[in-house]
Order: C-alpha cells, then sequence, then structure tokens
C-alpha cells in the first residue's frame, strides 16, 4: 500500500490519472477548491483507494508549500506525487499587463518548481530514514506536466509557452541531479487537450484527451520512463519544429 498525492485535485487529466493509480493506495487530493472535490474523491473510493483525504493546497502561496507537504506526510510518507495544477491564462490579457504575465510563470512555471524541490527533499528524507522503502531501484516518483507549447515558444501563446519550457528545463535539470538516485522523475508531455482547459478553443492537431493523457503518462511513470510525449508522434513533431525558419514560425497558428 502507497500515498498518492494529487496536487491539484480539481485537475482533469489529475483525476483521471489518480484514478489509474488509486487501487490498494491512500490518495490524498490537494486543491484549492477542496468542495469541489466530492465526486474526484468517490471515484478514487470506486477505483480501489484504501482511503481519501483533502488538503488545503494553494500553489501559488509558495510559502505554504512546506506546510502542505508536511501534512501530507503526516497522513504517511507520499511515495507518489502528481503535479497537476496550472493555468492557460488568457494571452491577449497578457500581451496588455505584466501582472497577468507574473500570474501565469508564478503558477506554471515558479510554482511548479518550488514544489517539484519541496516534493523531492521529503522524498529523500524519508529514502533515507527508511520511512520510504526502496523498491526496484524506486523509492519515490514524481509525475509532472509541461506541454507541447514549451517544446519550441509559438507567438500565439508565448507566455504560456515559456513558463512550460522553463519547467520543462527545471525538470530535466533536476532529472539530472536525481540520477542514480531512487527517486523517479516522469515528465509528460501533452499536445491539445479537448477538455476543461481549452474549453471553447478548436483542437489542435493531434489532440487528445485526458483520460489518454492520464493513461500514456502512468503507463509512463509506471515504466519508469523519464518523459512521454502524448500522443507519442508528438517527439517528431517537437524536433522538426527546430528546422522550421524563424519568419515561418513567427506566423504559425496556436
Ligand atoms: N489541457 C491541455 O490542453 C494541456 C495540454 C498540455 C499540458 N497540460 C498541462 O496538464 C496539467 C493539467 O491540466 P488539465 O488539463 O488537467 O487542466 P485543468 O483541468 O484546467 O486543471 C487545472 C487545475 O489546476 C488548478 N490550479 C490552478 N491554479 C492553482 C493554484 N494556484 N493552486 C492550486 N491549484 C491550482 C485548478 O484548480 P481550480 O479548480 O481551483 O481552478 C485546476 O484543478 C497542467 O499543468 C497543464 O498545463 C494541459
Amino acid at each position: 500500500m502507497g500515498h498518492v498525492l494529487i496536487l491539484g485535485g480539481t485537475s482533469e487529466i489529475g483525476g483521471e490519472v489518480a484514478a489509474r493509480l488509486a487501487n490498494h493506495n491512500v490518495v490524498t487530493l490537494a486543491a484549492r477548491r477542496i468542495d469541489a472535490l466530492d465526486e474526484v474523491a468517490q471515484r478514487m473510493t470506486d477505483a480501489g483507494a484504501t482511503a481519501v483525504h483533502r488538503l488545503y493546497f494553494d500553489a501559488d502561496d509558495i510559502e505554504s508549500h512546506a506546510g502542505v507537504l508536511e501534512e501530507a506526510w503526516a497522513i504517511a510518507p507520499v511515495d507518489t506525487a502528481v503535479i497537476a495544477f496550472g493555468i492557460l491564462g488568457n494571452q491577449d490579457e497578457c500581451e496588455r499587463s505584466g501582472v497577468a504575465v507574473a500570474k501565469v510563470i508564478h503558477t506554471d512555471f515558479t510554482a511548479h518548481a518550488a514544489i517539484a524541490t519541496e516534493l523531492v527533499v521529503r522524498m529523500e528524507e524519508s529514502t533515507a530514514n527508511g520511512d520510504l522503502p526502496v523498491r526496484d531501484g524506486v523509492s519515490g516518483r514524481i509525475l509532472a506536466f509541461s506541454s507541447i507549447a514549451g517544446a519550441r515558444v509559438r507567438r500565439p501563446n508565448y507566455v504560456y509557452g515559456s513558463a512550460k519550457a522553463g519547467v520543462d528545463g527545471f525538470l530535466q535539470g533536476m532529472q539530472d541531479r536525481l540520477h542514480g538516485s531512487s527517486i523517479q522523475l516522469t515528465i509528460a508531455r501533452p499536445g491539445f487537450v479537448i477538455g476543461k482547459m481549452t474549453e471553447g478553443m478548436d483542437p489542435a492537431p493531434m489532440s487528445s484527451t485526458p483520460d489518454v493523457v492520464a493513461e500514456a503518462a502512468v503507463t509512463a511513470l509506471d515504466g519508469g520512463k523519464p518523459h512521454v510525449w502524448i500522443p507519442g508522434r508528438l517527439s517528431a513533431l517537437a524536433t522538426a519544429t527546430t528546422f522550421v525558419p524563424r519568419g515561418i514560425w513567427r506566423r504559425m497558428p496556436r
């Protein structure tokens, strides 16, 4: 039995991921709208969770991160953490307001980097003192979400895209730091996902859905993979974008 912590418990993708990890595990849903967690909590129970807990978590309040993890660890040491929060932001508004830009970058980059750091520190401590046993070379696992938007930043969503590019780089550096340790960090890079975050937008090519994203992400996590593109063929597309001349790239649609 393990302890799965979902940071961003109301996230559509996070809920799908949690349902796939819940069986025989304790699940803690951390979210800023804890009163909106009834449905997802019930889903965890239906999926076989042995217990479901809720914690208040505002990712933007960086100072609170250590305390939230303390509360989660007080339930039981967390062996699997999913960083599922995020905002798309409003690109038009961001082009007119530095405050709006800072908000997107704060949530999608700074808060991600901060909570990932706190998670690693706690998992390392719990591994060292034996609270998290090492099984098949792994004691703790973290799943974090980047995006195709960060692969090569595009003009129509360069604020969200640059935050994702930043967090992706941060997470890759962290993976290098963790190399050879028993803490595993998996980066999921979905393309356009038809769901709550993209409501009202026309689906981009190679779109997927939250359940497809979750299935691929959990398969990568369980397989010990460093990263996964969703769908897989986005990997070739991401490489190809680096060869597109700037004058053409500048005119790329969202
Ligand atoms: N959807 C896509 O097209 C897509 C594509 C690529 C990558 N991704 C990434 O995948 C991850 C999950 O996205 P999703 O599709 O599941 O999005 P979603 O359904 O819109 O969920 C985003 C979640 O983030 C939470 N959140 C935002 N700011 C927060 C804060 N300050 N503190 C705590 N929670 C906060 C929201 O909570 P509230 O309920 O309180 O608002 C919401 O539960 C994100 O990192 C996203 O960038 C998404």
